[in-house]
């Protein structure tokens, strides 16, 4: 599908998106996994978590629902298993992560995903769940995975990535352990993991950057509003910084310090954002803030902000070479291996509006202060980029089109609506 965005002259207006799609993952395979019903309001409408949504009901689980409203009856701890193939479709997070769950079943599964997900790195899960006690076959490191399970036994693993899918991936499969397992971060990754274990009675400990769960533990069904997704949100929040006056509302958006590090970055880059009500529930923060734009000054994002800021790196490249300054991005090499290689498909795209972008292995420099023009850009199959050059568009002279925008559907279905009701 091609989508046409035209140049705009404002962001006004507000924003609420579905629940985030990283805290719906975790509710979904531990209310499939735990004891009586869950419900939950505002579950992500993105394709990525009906998946998983569609894996727990392949081994068990019930779901129901209505829009953003689900329920799901857990297993009580006993898994099915599946009379098919586990389809992961686009979604790393679902193959990642459920690999850990059902490593540690009585059972044989067959992991599948889309061919996206079919070149993705799948030893940083084999790995870990190997040493574990699973036997896993696969495509030279890729998926399909054939995971037979086992009893598996207890572990302290410190990843060679810094990455919240293998964390969130053998703490899962320590649930099921005899023994405590234990990862340790390189790096400190998102927790929703943690905190979603918590939720739903588990005990897990964290000291430092090591992190705990002991085996055996009962999960119980719980109630949850999942709170706005702040990525997606993200792409609200480049747009405002594009215009110096817009002004955009977001409501009940996650806030979870482990993801805001992007409204650290976008405050210190020129875009003025405040705070108007904080609450927390499960220990996820949630709250409102409005973000004015500025002037968008631009600056350099290395290390550990890299890390943190992964999924929101390719919205702040594609608006860079509007920035006074210029946007420099390193330590970003994870980013080639996501749903495209978003380096390159940034780097692709911005030269075909016109931009002077130098690439690096691990990110990219963009020189500020240039005039896009509209023209044809490409999604590479992938949600984020598809959002990203709808933003950029919206400062570029004439109108652009982004082939494959479909993409969008893989984390934020509304997405172009959404954009539609704040542009002016
Ligand atoms: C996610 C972790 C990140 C992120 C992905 C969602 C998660 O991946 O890019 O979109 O929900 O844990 P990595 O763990 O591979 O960094």
């Amino acid at each position: 599908m091609d989508v046409r965005v035209r140049a705009a002259k404002q962001i006004q207006g507000s924003v609420r998106t579905a629940g985030d799609k990283s805290v719906s993952h975790r509710y979904a395979m531990l209310a499939g996994i735990a004891e009586g019903t869950s419900e939950f309001e505002n579950f992500s409408s993105s394709a990525d978590c009906a998946s998983t949504l569609g894996c727990m009901e392949a081994m068990g689980a019930r779901v129901r629902r209505k829009g953003n409203h689900v329920e799901v009856d857990g297993v009580a701890g006993v898994l099915q298993a599946p009379e098919r193939q586990l389809d992961c479709g686009n979604s790393g997070s679902t193959m990642r992560m459920l690999s850990g769950v059902v490593a540690a079943q009585p059972f044989t599964s067959v992991m599948i995903g889309d061919a996206s997900l079919s070149k993705r790195p799948m030893r940083r899960v084999i790995d870990p769940l190997q040493k574990m006690g699973a036997k896993i076959d696969s495509h030279d490191g890729c998926a399909p995975l054939t995971i037979h399970g086992a009893k598996l036994k207890a572990m302290e693993y410190e990843p060679p990535v810094a990455s919240a899918q293998v964390k969130s991936c053998v703490l899962l499969a320590g649930l099921f352990a005899e023994g405590e397992t234990t990862v340790i971060e390189p790096v400190r990754t998102r927790d929703h993991t943690e905190l979603a274990l918590r939720a739903f009675g588990a005990e897990v400990t964290r000291d430092g950057n090591r992190v705990s769960v002991r085996g055996g533990q009962k999960l119980h069904a719980v109630k949850a509003y999942v709170p706005g997704d702040l990525s997606s949100v993200t792409f609200f929040l480049c747009a405002a910084a594009l215009f110096p006056g817009s002004k955009l509302v977001v409501d009940s958006v996650l806030l979870n310090p482990t993801r805001s590090v992007v409204l650290d970055v976008l405050a210190g880059m020129g875009v003025k954002i405040d705070f108007l009500k904080v609450e927390e529930q499960y220990g996820e923060l949630v709250g409102t803030m409005q973000a004015e734009g500025g002037i968008f000054q631009g600056g350099e994002i290395r290390g550990a902000q890299s890390a943190a800021l992964i999924d929101e790196l390719p919205a702040i490249a594609a608006i860079a070479p509007y920035s006074a300054r210029g946007v420099e991005i390193r330590d970003a090499a994870e980013l080639r291996v996501k749903e495209s290689d978003r380096i390159a498909a940034v780097v692709h795209n911005l030269r075909a509006m016109g931009a002077e972008v130098e690439e690096f292995p691990d990110g990219m420099r963009i020189p500020g202060g240039q005039t896009l023009r509209g023209g044809r850009v490409q999604s590479f199959d992938d949600h984020r980029i598809a959002m990203a050059f709808a933003v950029a568009a919206l400062r570029a002279e004439g109108d652009t089109i982004i082939h494959g925008a479909e993409a969008v559907a893989v984390s934020f279905p509304e997405f172009f609506d959404a954009l539609s009701g704040v542009v002016k």
